[in-house]
This record gives C-alpha cells, structure tokens and sequence, in this order.
C-alpha cells in the first residue's frame, strides 16, 4: 500500500512532513515535489534501502542517483573535495535546479553511486523537499520518481501512475514548476561539464564558470561514461516518437503530410506542438504544450503532454523541435532527442 498525503507546497504542513521523515530514516520508499519533478527519496546511508528503490523503478544499478541535502553545509560529508568555485556556485543556485558532480567521500555507499569514484549533490528549493530535508536530517538519494524509461514525474498522479504499491509515501504538493529535471554539472574532471542541460543555462554558469562547456563537444564517450544514465533510453512515452526539424512552416507541412500517411494505415496518431502552431490534419490527439516561444511554459508541460498521449492510447506521436529558446531551449531539445532515440526527420 502506498499512503498519499495531500501537503500545502509553500507552506508545509509539520505532520506530514514528520511521517514522511520517519519513513525515510527507517529506511521506507517516499516520494516529493522539488521544484524540478518529483523525486523518490530513500536515505543515502542505508544500502539496503537503495537497493529496494532500484527494484522499485525498475532501474539499471549502474545508473548513479543524486544525493539531496538541505544547504551546503551537507556537502563536506559528502564530496571528498571541494573546488573553491563550489561555494560561488552554491550561493548563486542553491537551493536551486542544479546539481554538482564531485569526488565522492567514503560515506557514500557504492549503491549510490554505481560504483563511480565521484556523488551527484542537489539543494532542492521546492519548500517541501526542504522541509523534509530538514526534518529527517539525513541525505536522501532520489532518482526522478518514475518507472525506470517513462517520463518523469510533474505530478503525484504521475508518480501513482507509475509506482502505486510499490512504495511506501507519496506527498502530494501538486503540479512542480520546473518541469525538467536539474542542471547536472560536472566538477571532478579538469573541464566543468555540463552533462544533463537544465534550467541552470551555460549561458547563467560562465560568469561563474568561464570554461564550462557542454557534454558531447568532443566526442561524448567520456561523458556516456561518467554518467551511465545518460545512455539509456529515457523520458519516453510508450509510442514512438519522431522529432522533426527545420524552419516551422516545413515542418508543419511535412508533420501533416506524415499524419495522413499514418491515418491511412488505421494508426492513431498524437502531436507534439506549440499551442500556437497551424496544422492542416484533424482527427489527432494533441495536448496543450504552451506557446512555441515559451520555453518556461513548454518545460513545466513537456511530461504531463507525454503522459497524456500514451493515456489517449496513440501509436505513434510526432513532435516539433522547437526552435532554440533561450533559457529551458536546449533542456527541452535535450529531453526531445532523448525521447525520440534516433527517430529524428531533418526537413527544408
Ligand atoms: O531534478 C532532478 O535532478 C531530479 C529531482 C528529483 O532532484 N532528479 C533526477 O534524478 O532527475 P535522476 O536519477 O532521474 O537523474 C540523475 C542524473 C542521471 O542522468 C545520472 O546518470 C546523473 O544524474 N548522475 C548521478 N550521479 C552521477 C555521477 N556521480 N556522475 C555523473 N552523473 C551522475
Ligand atoms: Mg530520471
């Protein structure tokens, strides 16, 4: 049985967040809002209890988990070496979407980490992940808190959707704001990395940041090793999904003309655009994703209209590659690709 416990997410209730926090320090399986996705939390320190996540998800062990703390005082436990633009970085996004790749102390179960020499450390904002934080006074491991490969979580029905009965705690803080999981940003090489773009933009880090660069600018392989779980097939919907590319009107044309090629072999077939954009095909199933140029809009929406096409029961969606947008742009290309795993149409 999994409990749900409904919380007010500026306010956090004391009782709820007291349930939540036993929980996870006897070692129980609990779902919360960050200002992310959801994520599943389990204590850092309790190997066993890891181990039960991964079961719980479905997820590969190699596939390291970030460790959440409430400030960065945490972090001394935690990494065994700390760069000194680590604490100009804290100040600036913590709490916050970003999460810091460092060597990792020996306190930190191999479980976490899949065995790697370096631990993933977030500060979640959302005021009930602090609260909990707070209250249970441990680190807690949370992976995104989805079955391993579905999209993650903006929601607890969501969450429930994926892992009712197989965990112990859902608090109900409704509907994340972010929508797209954190910036994952890697110190423990000799160049500052972004390895997973999120809401903390490179664009926000280079102040800090001068020689930040993106993963993939030479060659990737380094990274598709440093971080196993950016390898594998993730935040996918059920059905197929295809990323068409190229000036919007070409696009539009070229998604119409493939639907109707769809429609005509008797599949149902589910579109991802923006709100705003024109298409000339009807009879398809089509989620509101936000305004093509509202990268903010479109990231907090992404999931849920993933979500709602698989619910709909579609065979296969067909999706525009927005534009690069500033801000949330380039993790919403990110979280495209990824979902599309090669199935990309470059047109015009
Ligand atoms: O916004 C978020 O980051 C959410 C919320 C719940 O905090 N969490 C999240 O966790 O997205 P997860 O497990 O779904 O994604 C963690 C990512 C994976 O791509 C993983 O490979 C990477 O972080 N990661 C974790 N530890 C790492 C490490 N030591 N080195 C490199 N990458 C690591
Ligand atoms: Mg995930």
């Amino acid at each position: 049985m999994t409990r749900i416990l409904i919380v007010n997410p500026s306010h956090p209730e004391p009782e709820p967040i007291a349930a939540a926090a036993t929980c996870l320090r006897v070692g129980g399986l609990v779902a919360f809002p960050t200002e992310t996705v959801y994520g599943l939390g389990v204590s850092a320190l309790d190997a066993a209890a890891v181990r039960r996540l991964f079961a719980a998800k479905g997820r590969p062990s190699n596939d390291p988990l970030i460790v959440h703390v409430a400030d960065v005082e945490h972090l001394a436990a935690l990494a065994a070496v700390r760069p000194p633009v680590v604490d100009a970085l804290a100040a600036r996004f913590w709490p916050g979407p970003l999460t810091l790749v460092l060597p990792r102390s020996p306190l930190v179960p191999d479980d976490v980490t899949g065995g790697l020499d370096t631990v993933a450390i977030r500060v979640p904002a959302h005021p009930v992940a602090q609260a909990l934080l707070r209250a249970a006074a441990i680190p807690v491991a949370a992976p995104s808190a989805n079955l391993f490969s579905r999209p993650s979580p903006t929601q607890a029905a969501h969450v429930l959707d994926d892992l009712d009965g197989r965990i112990d705690l859902v608090l109900d803080g409704g509907p994340t704001q972010v929508g797209v999981e954190s910036t994952v940003l890697d110190l423990s090489g000799e160049v500052p990395t972004v390895l997973r773009p999120g809401a903390v933009t490179l664009a926000l880090l280079r102040p800090l940041l001068p020689d930040v660069r993106m993963r993939g600018q030479d060659g990737g392989a380094q990274e598709a090793l440093r971080s196993p779980g950016l390898l594998t097939r993730h935040y996918s919907p059920r059905a197929p999904l295809t990323l068409y590319e190229g000036p919007s009107a070409v696009v539009l044309r070229r998604i119409a003309d493939d639907i109707r090629v769809a429609q005509a072999a008797g599949r149902r077939v589910g579109v991802l655009l923006g709100d705003d954009d024109e298409l000339p095909a009807w009879r398809v199933v089509r989620p509101a994703l936000g305004r093509s140029g509202d990268a903010g809009a479109i990231a907090a929406r992404l999931y849920a209209a993933l979500r709602e096409l698989d619910a709909a029961g579609v065979d296969e969606i067909l999706a525009r590659a927005l534009p690069e947008l500033d801000g949330l742009g380039p993790a919403i290309g990110d979280r495209l690709r990824r979902a599309a795993a090669g199935r990309i149409v470059r047109c015009g």
